[in-house]
């Protein structure tokens, strides 16, 4: 199958009540794992490039990797730019074939992120490009903040309406709790919140920073009204714990397949276990 966008893979999870994973990819083992797991679960996936993998892997690696693995895949996967920088990139992802796009203009003033937002939304729909944006901050689990600090860069409600109003985007990032990377203790979502910001737009809603929020958390989220949820931590630590115990149990190891196997494994068991509290299981 051809990559798809996101826009037919929300709209099935929006009215079907689950939500479809996100899974950031870095190479090619991960992009392999998220599309066997996908596969073993029937589900529709989405397969994300962050700013971290671009640097790392280049635009036309993923984008090559995807498009095999879509190819050969008996799923819908779309191949998503998570957290784009700048109209500039966003561009250059939709040349080489990415089929959704993230602009994220959340550090940036309600107004700034909206015609930001548009620009891209203007430059991409008209070829079948689905469009994420961002508002409020969600940051990352090392930011040194404190609770209330981080309460005050919520998602605001009334915000939410305007956004969408204005863009017309296609699915909106939100944040009500969660942070990228590893968590200390146990996040703490702010459902009510999340139910509000449902009230007011009927666009499909992401939850980013979802590694480490628990299963119950994630499925009341889905229950509120979440249909894309973004995993990337999960995968690093099965991934790297797995190498580990290889090298661990064998110093003599030169054959990096040997290595990169089993984490390509255990990376596609742990993707698998969150498409199932996903519910999106069965449902490509
Ligand atoms: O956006 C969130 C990613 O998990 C961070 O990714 O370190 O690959 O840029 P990166
Ligand atoms: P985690 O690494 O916390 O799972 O976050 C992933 C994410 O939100 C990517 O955009
Ligand atoms: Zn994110």
């Amino acid at each position: 199958m051809a990559l798809v966008s996101m826009n037919e893979l929300l709209a099935k999870a929006q009215k079907e009540h689950y939500a479809v994973g996100a899974f950031n990819c870095n190479n090619m083992e991960i992009v392999q794992a998220i599309v066997a797991a996908a596969e073993a679960e029937n589900a529709p996936v989405i397969i994300q490039a962050s700013q971290g993998a671009i640097k790392y892997a280049g635009i036309e690696y993923i984008t090559t990797l995807t498009k095999i693995a879509a190819e050969k895949a008996s799923v819908p996967i779309a191949l998503h730019l998570d957290h784009g920088t700048s109209f500039a990139q966003v561009m250059q992802c939709v040349r080489n074939g990415f089929s959704s796009v993230m602009i994220d203009g959340s550090k940036h003033s309600l107004e700034d992120n909206i015609a930001l937002t548009n620009k891209v939304i203007e430059a991409v729909r008209p070829l079948g490009v689905s469009v994420e944006a961002e508002l409020g901050k969600i940051g990352g689990t090392e930011d040194d903040i404190t609770v209330s600090e981080r309460e005050a860069l919520f998602t605001d409600p009334a915000e939410a309406e305007r956004f969408v109003q204005a863009t017309q985007v296609d699915a909106l990032a939100i944040a009500i709790g969660t942070a990228h990377g590893q968590y200390k203790g146990v996040p703490k979502l702010d459902f009510e919140r999340l139910t509000q910001i449902r009230e007011r737009v009927s666009t499909p809603i992401v939850l980013h920073g979802s590694s480490g929020v628990p299963d119950e958390a994630l499925r009341e989220a889905i229950s509120r009204g979440v249909c894309k949820v973004n995993i990337d931590t999960n995968i690093r630590e099965a991934f790297v714990k797995a190498a580990r115990l290889v090298l661990e149990e064998n110093l003599k190891e030169i054959d990096p397949r040997k290595m990169l196997g089993p984490a390509r494994e255990a990376a596609t068991a742990i993707i698998r276990e969150k498409i199932r509290v996903f519910g999106s299981n069965g449902k490509a």
